[in-house]
């Protein structure tokens, strides 16, 4: 029976220009080149120049993502920027972004899941083009992290950067069968028990400022693993495939050992994973299509391609997506 599916028809990024080394960081607080890529795998990250929002690198991201599309703004319906790093406490990113490509139909809204937004918001988006309602989605991830970092503590400012991707999703009629272009399948979770692990010290309702990102970074390693590797069987479960029929995993960046510890328990080479974080850090909801856009310039993604998207961050929120270029 065929079936609506959003199929992804372009994707694209932008990376602010300043590059911070770790042999930079390594003079603003006690740290080295050979802890951070020993325990981390970063070698390097992008900051955002003054006076260069979130919306900015959004915007840049996504009119890249439309031109290899090949379509038109006027003919978007969503818009969607998963962002923890808005320019303003409202409105959202979202409708800058809409106004900056000249898209005026439909709806704009950010989703806020900190690393997991990306992996929420193209849930969301396919679940509104399944159902009918809008036709043809960007999905943005942008992030500014370096504004909500405490360049004193030397166990945060030294993992995360700046840096925006976006794909455009477009309704399409398939089959309906495992085979079919599109997203397949997806799963999202969230824990608030687990809040106290990773959070922003501030907000506008709690202390009326903008505050800074506050890690247990070891508690959070220890749930990554198995939280990430449980939602990608989960929605592996969904569709039948096994983990070894997956043409590439294009995780979210945090942590080089933990995207190897995913590997093992799941049985995948490592050949079959993206990795952008040496040079990318963690750019929270724009890791995943920051690294797409890479596989997608480097040809490992092509079409027809079975890619699976994972992600797990502050809340606790994880998810993962299955999708076939
Ligand atoms: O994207 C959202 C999800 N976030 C994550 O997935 C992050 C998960 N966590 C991690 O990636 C790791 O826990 C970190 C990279 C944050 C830390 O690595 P770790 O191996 O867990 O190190 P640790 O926190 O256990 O710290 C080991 C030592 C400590 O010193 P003592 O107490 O052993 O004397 C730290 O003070 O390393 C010290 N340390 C540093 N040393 C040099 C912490 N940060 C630094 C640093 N440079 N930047």
């Amino acid at each position: 029976m065929a079936v609506i599916r959003s199929v992804i028809r372009g994707v694209g990024a932008y990376l602010p220009k300043r590059v911070l080394t770790n042999a930079d960081l390594a003079k603003i607080v006690d740290t080295s080149d050979d802890w951070i890529v020993e325990r981390t795998g970063i070698r390097e990250r992008h900051i955002a120049a003054d006076g260069e929002m979130t919306s900015d690198l959004g915007i840049a991201a996504a009119k890249k993502a439309l031109v290899r599309a090949g379509i038109d703004p006027v003919d978007i319906d969503l818009v969607i920027c998963a962002t923890a790093t808005p320019d303003r406490t409202f409105p959202a990113t979202a409708v800058r972004i809409q106004q900056g490509l000249g898209v005026t139909k439909g709806a704009a809204f950010d989703v806020q899941a900190v690393c997991s937004g990306f992996v929420y918001a193209l849930t969301i988006a396919d679940n509104f083009i399944k159902s009918g309602q809008f036709k043809r989605a960007v999905v943005v991830g942008a992030e500014t992290f370096s504004r909500i970092l405490d360049w004193e503590d030397r166990t945060t400012c030294v993992l995360f950067g700046d840096g925006a991707g976006a794909v455009v999703l477009e309704a399409q009629s398939q089959i309906g069968t495992r085979e079919d272009r599109g997203i397949l399948a997806s799963r999202i979770r969230s824990d608030g028990r687990f809040e106290d692990l990773l959070y922003v010290d501030g907000g506008p309702s709690s202390t009326k400022t903008v505050g800074h990102l506050r890690m247990n970074g070891r508690e959070v390693f220890r749930h990554a693993v198995q939280k990430i590797s449980g939602v990608i069987e989960e929605t592996l479960v969904m569709t039948g495939y096994a983990p070894d029929e997956i043409d590439l995993y294009v995780p979210h960046q945090a942590n080089q050992r933990i995207l190897d510890g995913v590997l093992r328990k799941l049985g995948v080479p490592a050949e079959k994973i993206v990795v952008t974080l040496d040079r990318h850090g963690n750019t929270s909801a724009a890791s995943i299509p920051l690294a797409l856009n890479q596989a997608f310039e480097d040809h490992r993604i092509n079409e027809g391609s079975l890619v699976l998207m994972e992600a797990m961050g502050g809340g606790f929120t994880w998810g993962a997506v299955l999708a076939r270029w």
